[in-house]
């Protein structure tokens, strides 16, 4: 899917990099439970899928059992839909890092990507802005990660509301073409 390519991952392995040296976390296993964090985006369960996959992998290239749980735990409680609490200061920083890539303007693009895709109309997406993108900013982890929230929120949050006022007119005008 366009809204989870590479370049989503190669973004929230930046992120993640990045928010996990502010704040003293471990940056191997961060590292590289943001590059297999999404291995089986396209399963339901998405993020418990693709933390057994990469057990299988890392088991294959040889870690040992206690980083690759660690892994695990940061992959199994990056999304909501897991209902896995983050416990690690290394599965907050995932979960941050996956969080901002929804936010902003990057977060806009990926949910008209999305909309495209799913054959969903921008007033769908509006309602996706409601529902999820703009309630992300209430579950950022860390303080460095809610810093970076805090101005994708804003410019989010910005957009959604031109969108919705250009929407309303363009259904007062219709609305007025009718009843002419
Ligand atoms: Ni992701």
């Amino acid at each position: 899917m366009g809204c989870h390519d590479k370049g989503h991952v190669k973004r929230v392995l930046e992120l993640a990099t990045y928010i996990a040296k502010k704040e003293g976390a471990d940056l191997k296993i961060v590292k590289i439970a943001a590059e297999l964090h999404d291995i089986e985006r396209d399963k339901p369960n998405h993020a418990i899928e693709s933390a057994k996959t990469a057990e299988k992998i890392l088991k294959n290239r040889g870690f040992d059992d206690i980083f690759i749980s660690k892994v695990k735990h940061c992959i199994e409680a990056h999304s909501f839909s897991s209902g896995i609490e983050p416990k690690t200061i290394e599965a907050q920083v995932l979960s941050d890092a996956d969080k901002l890539d929804a936010m902003g303007a990057i977060g806009i693009a990926r949910a008209f990507i999305f909309a495209g895709e799913n054959g969903r109309t921008i007033e769908d997406t509006l309602k996706h802005f409601e529902e999820k993108l703009l309630k992300l900013v209430n579950c950022i982890y860390t303080e460095t990660a809610k810093k970076i929230a805090k101005d994708r929120h804003e410019f989010l949050l910005q957009y959604y509301k031109k969108l919705k006022e250009e929407l309303s007119v363009t259904k007062k005008e219709s609305k007025y073409e009718v009843s002419d």
